[in-house]
């Protein structure tokens, strides 16, 4: 059983993560009207994962025998300077989603809920490969400056990525 404080903390939590699909939604349909495809996907893909991260927290709930409580999400921006831009708030975002989840793992630990510090540990493990993937796509902007050419084929390469569940949930 969930206590009281765990339950409203990962119910929280949800509304996080549906934020953050919003988000990359808004990022997504800001590079489709850019005429960057590759950049949209990629996006498109973070928002199905973010859903997933959102509904694996659903589950958990769920599974603990506590109560669901839904609640706003709230509007993201839509508009950015540039495609750096796009990915520094990215990271930042990434950044405080990595508080909240070590800060969930804190409660988790201080409420002896072992059962949920043992199923945040995944998340603990995706942001950091979260912030690393990020990280990467801001080296390779910064090396690419303000060529062109080069975004266009960086652009390709993003398009490659596709969604995968991850098995193990
Ligand atoms: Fe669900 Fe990108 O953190």
């Amino acid at each position: 059983m969930l206590s009281k404080k765990m339950e409203k903390a990962i119910n929280d939590q949800i509304n996080a993560e549906l934020f953050s699909a919003y988000l990359y939604l808004s990022m997504s349909a800001y590079f489709a009207q850019k005429g960057l495809p590759g950049f949209a996907s990629w996006m498109h893909v973070q928002y199905q994962e973010e859903t997933f991260h959102a509904e694996k927290f659903f589950n958990h709930i769920l599974e603990r025998g506590g109560s669901i409580e839904l609640q706003p999400i709230e509007k993201p921006v839509n508009t950015w300077k540039d495609t750096m831009h796009v990915f520094t708030e990215t990271l930042k975002h990434e950044e405080y989603v990595t508080k909240r989840i070590n800060d969930l793992v804190d409660l988790a630990i201080k409420e002896k809920d072992h059962a949920s510090n043992s199923f945040l540990q995944w998340y603990v493990n995706e942001q950091v490969e979260e912030e690393d993937s990020v990280n990467d796509i801001i080296n390779k902007l910064n090396l690419i400056g303000n060529q062109a050419g080069n975004l266009f084929m960086l652009d390709k390469e993003m398009g490659n990525r596709v969604f995968t569940p991850p098995t193990a949930v």
